[in-house]
């Protein structure tokens, strides 16, 4: 069985006010629409004092940072259907 991905996202103030508000509701509605709420672990974390580098988020082991709406659909694309 494949493991499942895990994408995670600070919920802390800063990357909340930075974009992870919208963000988050990106992510939401892409697993939604795409059909992959079950192969996926979305959760929150909070702080981890990259502030200045935010928004930031994790999808599997890769990191990201100071991503807008359009990047976060992008890496989500190539991640799960490779384009
Ligand atoms: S609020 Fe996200 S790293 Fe600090």
């Amino acid at each position: 069985m494949k493991n499942k991905t895990v994408i995670t996202i600070c919920l802390g103030s800063s990357c909340y006010r930075r974009g992870n508000q919208t963000i988050l509701e990106v992510i939401k509605n892409y697993l939604a629409e795409h059909d992959l709420s079950k192969e996926v672990e979305f959760k929150g974390q909070l702080c981890t004092d990259k502030c200045i580098e935010g928004p930031n988020l994790s999808i599997d082991d890769a990191k990201y940072s100071g991503f807008d709406t359009n990047s976060v659909i992008k890496v989500l694309n190539h991640h799960f259907f490779n384009k």
